[in-house]
């Protein structure tokens, strides 16, 4: 039994009498000085064994080599406090919902944020952030750093849409043909024409390959070729590999119009859900829990590890194995968790962010189903802190030379295909 957590009894008789009642839980547990975090499942396994988990966070860069970066899509980003961490400076970020550009200036005053208020930041007009980062970032062309940039992928993905059937409106995954995020990709590769950094790095979700049989990702590829970039193969990690506590495919595709050859970075090891969520929260921010019915604790209660209540379509969380990937939930509806492993109640916008590896001190800012999307939009900081350095080590006589010589671009083909290695939990 978890400590602090009530007698069976006396929830069994709290719940009773809410729902007999008409009473809410909330505030039954409040006049009682009580709160959902003394509430228990009926079942709990042996307490997991941590000795030998060792969880990724964002570490100190090893090198401050100060190689500038341009992220497009940046969201909170998630993708770049890992470059930040691996010794990236940024000169540029553009993202065009309000909330993220907020998230990131509070935690990141000094960077150069192309977005609301002040900007557009919509990068669907391309002309115009082109502009706007030349204008604020004073650059020449082309670009001697790195583009970065994670396209909305709901189209592509197969999570986000396997709840809702093909012929309904909410179905998504229509890929290119989507009228608003299907052509953002095409958007990205126009402004890395434009910029030619050195090296470029798209981040997606897996579904991208699968969709129309790969076909626009190979037109998107052969164009970046035509312009002289060497495009490695594109390829999928899961972050439950590399010591993110979460399975969490992505897909990566790397080119660079400078010498090297990216070598991805090596698997680490997975480590338990648990690992992050036994932790003390300490006060830290964005850890507010949803308030539950009386009706649904019943239910979540009586689940054991990795069952689903179908009627909230929740699972609870399995503390000895990562976690069930951190979805965005929708850019309408609310944020959507899972249920904590010991606690019957979803996760809150910490604990998600913890499963992100996001350090406890980054704040998300906006209304909790804002700060849910955010978290479950990102790619995980500590993963990404890997990739950025393997990123910087793969070509960095090229980032840090002066000039760089015209390149004849070409595709390295069938080289390192990357397929996850275990379970298959796309956004
Ligand atoms: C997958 S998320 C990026 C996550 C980010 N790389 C991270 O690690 O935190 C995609 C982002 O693109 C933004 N976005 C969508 N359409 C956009 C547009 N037309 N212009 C600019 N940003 C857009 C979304 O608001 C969202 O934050």
């Amino acid at each position: 039994m978890r400590q602090g957590s009530l007698t069976f009894a006396r929830q069994r008789s709290i719940l009773e009498m809410c729902i007999k009642d008409g009473v809410t839980l909330s505030s039954e547990l409040s006049r009682q000085a009580l709160s959902y975090d003394r509430l228990r499942y009926e079942w709990n396994g042996a307490r997991v064994d941590l000795s030998d988990s060792r969880v990724a966070h964002l570490e100190k860069p090893r090198q401050r080599h100060q190689t500038p970066v341009i992220s497009l899509f940046s969201g909170c980003a998630g993708l770049d406090l890992g470059f930040e961490a691996a010794g990236f400076r940024h000169v540029a970020l553009a993202e065009k919902e309000p909330i993220s550009c907020a998230t990131v200036r509070q935690n990141r005053p000094d960077w150069n944020v192309i977005g609301p208020p002040w900007l557009d930041g919509d990068i669907s007009d391309r002309k115009q952030i082109l502009a706007d980062i030349l204008e604020t970032t004073q650059i020449k062309l082309p670009f001697e750093g790195v583009l970065v940039g994670g396209p909305p992928c709901q189209p592509f993905s197969i999570a986000s849409n396997q709840r809702f059937s093909k012929a309904g409106p909410n179905f998504k995954r229509t890929g290119f043909e989507h009228e608003d995020n299907g052509p953002l990709l095409f958007d990205f590769i126009w402004l890395l024409e434009q910029l030619m950094p050195r090296v470029f790095l798209v981040e997606n979700v897996p579904g991208l390959l699968q969709i129309d049989g790969g076909q626009q990702l190979d037109r998107a590829i052969s164009r970046l070729v035509a312009s002289g970039y060497t495009v490695e193969e594109p390829f999928v990690l899961n972050a439950a590999d590399f010591g993110v506590p979460q399975y969490r495919q992505r897909l990566f595709v790397i080119g660079a119009r400078v010498d090297g050859n990216f070598v991805p970075p090596e698997p680490s090891g997975q480590v338990p859900c648990e690992a992050v969520l036994r932790l003390p929260l300490n006060g830290a921010p964005n850890h507010i829990t949803r308030m539950h019915k009386a009706e649904s604790i019943q239910r979540y209660m009586r689940l054991g590890y990795g069952e689903r209540d179908h009627l909230g379509r929740v699972d609870r969380l399995d503390p000895r194995r990562p976690s069930k990937t951190v979805i965005a939930g929708g850019t309408r509806g609310g944020g959507r968790s899972h249920l904590h492993p010991h606690i019957p109640r979803t996760l809150s916008v910490r604990e998600c962010a913890r499963l992100q590896t996001f350090p406890d001190e980054y704040e998300f800012t906006g209304p909790s189903a804002r700060q849910f999307t955010q978290v479950g939009n990102a790619v995980p900081p500590a993963l990404a802190q890997k990739l950025a350095a393997r990123l910087y080590e793969s070509y960095q006589k090229g980032l840090r030379s002066e000039t760089t010589a015209p390149h004849p671009g070409s595709r390295r083909r069938g080289s390192q295909l990357r397929l996850p290695s275990t379970e298959s939990t796309p956004r």
